[in-house]
C-alpha cells in the first residue's frame, strides 16, 4: 500500500517538468520580439533625409515562428543622432511615407505631415511618429519593431 503511494507520488513529481514542456506554448503570454537588422551603421553615416527600409521581423510565439515585414525610416533627431522610425501613422495607421519635394513626411490618409525628424507638424495625429528602440551589433544598426496605441497623444506600446 505505502510502495504503491510512493511509486504514485514519484511518478505525479516527475510528470511535472514533462507537463509544463509540453504546455509551454499555450500558457506563454507574451511574445518574444527579436532586434531585425537595419543595415550597415557606415550606411546612415552622411544621411541627408530619411531612408526607407524593409526590415524583416522573427516573432516567437511558443513553438510557432513567423517572419513579418515592416516599413521603416531611418533619420536623425536634432542633436544629429540616428533614430528608426516606424512608418505606420499613429493617427488611424496608415503607412506614411517621405516626401521629398515637401521635406516632411506626408500621410496619404488625413494630411498629418511630419518633419524630418518625425516630430508632428500638422493635421490630426495627435503625436509624432513613433521611434524605435535601435542598438549597434558588430557595426549593425539592430531595431526592436513594436507597434503603439493610435489615436491617443501618449506612445503606448501595445505589441
Ligand atoms: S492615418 Fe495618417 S493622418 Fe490619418
Amino acid at each position: 500500500m505505502l510502495l504503491g503511494l510512493g511509486s504514485v507520488l514519484v511518478s505525479a513529481l516527475l510528470s511535472v517538468p514533462l507537463i509544463r514542456f509540453s504546455l509551454f506554448p499555450l500558457l506563454r503570454r507574451t511574445t518574444e520580439l527579436k532586434s531585425s537588422p537595419v543595415g550597415e551603421l557606415s550606411e546612415f553615416s552622411s544621411l541627408t533625409e530619411p531612408v526607407m527600409r524593409t526590415i524583416q521581423i522573427g516573432q516567437v510565439d511558443g513553438w510557432r515562428k513567423t517572419i513579418s515585414e515592416e516599413i521603416v525610416y531611418v533619420t536623425k533627431d536634432s542633436q544629429g543622432q540616428l533614430r528608426v522610425l516606424t512608418s505606420i501613422c499613429p493617427h488611424l495607421g496608415c503607412t506614411v511615407p517621405w516626401n521629398k519635394e515637401k521635406n516632411q513626411f506626408v500621410c496619404p490618409c488625413h494630411g498629418t505631415t511630419f518633419a524630418a525628424d518625425g516630430t508632428r507638424i500638422s493635421g490630426p495625429s495627435l503625436r509624432g511618429m513613433d521611434t524605435l528602440e535601435t542598438s549597434v551589433e558588430q557595426g549593425q544598426l539592430q531595431v526592436r519593431f513594436q507597434y503603439f496605441r493610435q489615436l491617443v497623444s501618449d506612445k503606448e506600446v501595445i505589441g
